[in-house]
């Protein structure tokens, strides 16, 4: 969601005057779109903000000027504190207010710093720009589309609830013209963004509510338009239209992004996660009916306070039991204000250590099994980018696999199958098949 983000605030500021550079020697503003959902993230913030600082100093001995903002949800959750760690910050500019930027900009200019960390009263999303034609198409061919944000499960280790705010669905009409804008513009991919994406419940215009999983069935009628994904999904909110859309929606791809967190259902209740075991491994087989060719990504934290060795091998039986193609893993990170954080069952430092590595190699060992699976088979890809070496193009499986193959720029955008030769640590090979070449399912 902060890629997204970030491309709204460039259209925004693109409309003002400002070109994207991704050099900072030459940026007059840098924004930085921060991370508040683990220590590490947020800490980088100010080593960051430390270098840019020089830069700024550096400026203001030959009278140019550099404008420091900070945004996203270090912003929101301790704005006050980044302004007070770094003086060289002109502006904190919170995750539902970053509309105002403009404006906001002006006043800094005009002198004195301000912070503007207000969940809004308008909706940031009416008053932000649509990209232009040209913007979109150097944004490539596969798009996010933000549908919902914010969060109210309150998962008693996570940050997200009091830096995004509650759950709010845009509505139907919204979506429907933003997706038709960027797939006139040539986007063959696009991806439908929320904290809770599977809890959207958005207006349409008699006011009727839709879910996700009606919303696919609409967007998958325009032409263009080849493949639609979701992220990021909860256990609960995985409803059984949105299960049987991936039968009946050939362009909704079998990928699905599914946190469990822990395979122990103490830890999951202690997390507050209103799920168990059972029931994330009762939606998995759900899904496969559905979709048989369905593979499964997830995020798991291990160290949560209190997870003993035996809840921690319960996570990992419940990763041999699915078998996932992708995933994220972390230690536990104590976040201010979250419940987890009081309590005084803290696991160490190496345990955790010792935990991740042990899952993360067996995740590991999935992936690579996972791509295996794929050499001699015939995969659809959607192209996307020239690849590294003169002559190669690079895409994307249904399943999130970066797939290379010798071919011509002009596939860009396109869909086609490929037979794949070898898999490699991180991408496939392969080749693309001629016209009236057998495929091998
Ligand atoms: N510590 C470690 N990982 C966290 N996540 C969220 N909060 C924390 C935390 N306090 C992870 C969860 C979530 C992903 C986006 O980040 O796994 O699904
Ligand atoms: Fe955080 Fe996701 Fe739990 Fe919401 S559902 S509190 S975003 S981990």
């Amino acid at each position: 969601m902060n890629v997204y983000d970030a491309t709204r605030m460039a259209d925004l500021l693109g409309q003002e005057g400002y070109a994207e550079t991704t050099n900072e020697a030459e940026a007059d503003l840098v924004i930085l779109n921060t991370c508040h959902i683990r220590e590490k993230a947020a800490e980088k913030i100010y080593s960051e903000l430390g270098k840019l600082a020089l830069e700024k100093r550096a400026r203001e001995v030959s009278g140019r000027d550099m404008k420091i903002v900070v945004a996203g949800c270090v912003a929101q959750a301790e704005g006050a504190e980044v302004l007070k760690r770094q003086r060289a910050v002109d502006l904190v500019v919170g995750p539902q207010s970053y509309h105002r930027l403009p404006d906001l900009l002006q006043r800094a200019r005009e002198g004195g710093r301000l912070t503007d960390t207000d969940f809004a009263v308008e909706d940031k999303f009416d008053a932000l720009p649509q990209p232009s034609r040209a913007q979109i198409r150097a944004r490539g061919v596969s798009a996010f589309v933000t549908v919902q944000e914010g969060c109210d499960k309150f998962c008693s280790f996570c940050v997200v609830p009091y830096t995004r705010g509650a759950e709010v669905s845009r509505p139907v009409a919204d979506i429907v013209a933003e997706t038709r804008r960027l797939v006139e513009a040539g986007v063959a991919e696009v991806t439908l963004i929320g904290q809770n994406v599977n809890a959207y419940r958005g207006p349409d215009e008699k006011g009727a509510e839709w879910s996700l999983a009606r919303l696919f069935e609409h967007l998958s009628e325009m032409r263009g338009l080849e493949r639609l994904r979701y992220t990021t999904s909860h256990p609960v909110d995985m409803a059984q239209d949105l299960i049987e859309a991936h039968e009946s929606i050939p362009k909704l791809m079998p990928y699905v992004h599914l946190p469990v967190q822990s395979g122990s259902d103490r830890i999951l209740k202690a997390m507050n996660r209103k799920h168990k075991a059972e029931d994330f491994l009762d939606i998995v087989a759900r899904l496969r009916k559905a979709r048989p060719d369905m593979a499964m990504s997830s995020d798991f934290i291990v160290g949560f306070p209190g997870e003993t060795d035996e809840d921690f091998e319960a996570t990992m039986q419940l990763v041999r039991d699915v078998g996932f193609a992708s995933s994220f893993s972390f230690k536990y990170s104590p976040r201010p204000g979250t419940p987890g954080a009081e309590r005084d069952d803290q696991i160490g430092e190496e345990v955790m250590r010792e935990r991740l590595a042990a899952l993360q190699a067996l995740l590991e060992e999935q992936r690579q099994s996972f791509n295996s699976a794929t050499v001699g088979r015939t995969i659809d890809v959607l192209f996307e980018k020239q690849g590294r070496h003169e002559g190669q193009i690079g895409g994307k499986s249904p399943y999130m696999q970066a797939v290379h193959v010798s071919g011509s720029a002009e596939m860009i955008g396109r869909v086609a199958p490929v037979a794949i030769v070898a898999a490699g640590s991180n991408s496939l090979a392969g080749r693309l098949l001629g016209e009236g070449e057998e495929a091998k399912a």
